[in-house]
C-alpha cells in the first residue's frame, strides 16, 4: 500500500460522501422506474455513482424496455427524473453536510492538501453553493467534458491532474461500488464510505462520514 506521508491530495465524490443526495437520486429515479412499470429491487445502490443517461438505460434493461423508446424520448425520460430531483434538493442547506465532513475539508485545507471534485453530476455546482461548501472545490472535474462514467477510472485520473499530482499521491471517498472501481483502476487510495460489503474492494473501510479523518486514514494505511 501506498505511505500515508505520500499522499498530498484528495478527490472527492459528492452525492453520499459530502452530502446525503443519494436518497433524493434514489427517490427520483424510483418514482420514475414505478412510471415505467419497472420493478427494480436495489434501485438506489445501483444507481449510485452512475450518470445520468448511464443509470436511465439501467432501468429501461431491468424492465426489457431498452429498445421501446427513442433517442429523444430517452433525454426527455431523464429530464423528467432531473426534474424531480431538481425539486427534491430545492431546501438543501449547511444542515444537510454529512456529519464531520466539514471539519475534515477545513483539516485539510489548513493542512496544505489538495482538494478537488469527482463528480457525475451535472447538479453538483448547485448543490455546493446551497450546502456552503463551494469555495472548497473551485477544483472540480466537468462532467460533460467525460468520455466514460464510473467505473471508468476517467473522473479520478482528472481529478489528480487538476490537483497537479500523480495518481498515487491521492485518496479518493467514494459511498459507491462503481466509484471504488474507478479510483482503484485511476491507481489511487480508495477510501469506501458505507456497507463494507458492498465496497469490499476498497483500501479503507469507513461505516460513515463521522469516522473520516486524517488520524483515522494514517492508521488505516500503516
Ligand atoms: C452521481 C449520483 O453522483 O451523479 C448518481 O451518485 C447520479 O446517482 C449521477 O445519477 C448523475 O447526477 P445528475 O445530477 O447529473 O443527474
Ligand atoms: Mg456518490
Amino acid at each position: 500500500m501506498v505511505k500515508f506521508t505520500d499522499i498530498k491530495g484528495f478527490i472527492f465524490d459528492l452525492d453520499g460522501v459530502v452530502t446525503d443526495t443519494s436518497r433524493y437520486h434514489a427517490k427520483a429515479w424510483g418514482q420514475l422506474a414505478d412510471k415505467l412499470g419497472v420493478d427494480y429491487p436495489g434501485l438506489g445502490d445501483a444507481v449510485k455513482g452512475i450518470s445520468r443517461m448511464d443509470a436511465l438505460e439501467m432501468i429501461l434493461k431491468k424492465g426489457g424496455l431498452e429498445n421501446n423508446y427513442s433517442e429523444a424520448e430517452k433525454e426527455a425520460l431523464a429530464a423528467e427524473k432531473n426534474a424531480n430531483y431538481v425539486n427534491l434538493i430545492q431546501n438543501m442547506s449547511a444542515k444537510d453536510i454529512l456529519p464531520g465532513m466539514a471539519d475534515f475539508l477545513a483539516e485539510l485545507k489548513d493542512k496544505g492538501y489538495g482538494i478537488s471534485l469527482a463528480s457525475a453530476s451535472k447538479n453538483a455546482p448547485t448543490i455546493l453553493e446551497k450546502i456552503g461548501l463551494s469555495d472548497y472545490f473551485t477544483k472540480a472535474v466537468d462532467p460533460a467534458t467525460l468520455k466514460y462514467g464510473k467505473p471508468d477510472p476517467e473522473i479520478f485520473i482528472k481529478g489528480a491532474q487538476l490537483l497537479d499530482l500523480m495518481p498515487a499521491q491521492c485518496i479518493g471517498l467514494e459511498d459507491a461500488a462503481a466509484g471504488i472501481a474507478g479510483i482503484n483502476a485511476a491507481g489511487e487510495t480508495s477510501v469506501g464510505i458505507g456497507d463494507p460489503e458492498l465496497l469490499h474492494d476498497a483500501t479503507i473501510n469507513f461505516t460513515d462520514t463521522s469516522q473520516v479523518s486524517l488520524a483515522n486514514i494514517e492508521k488505516a494505511m500503516q
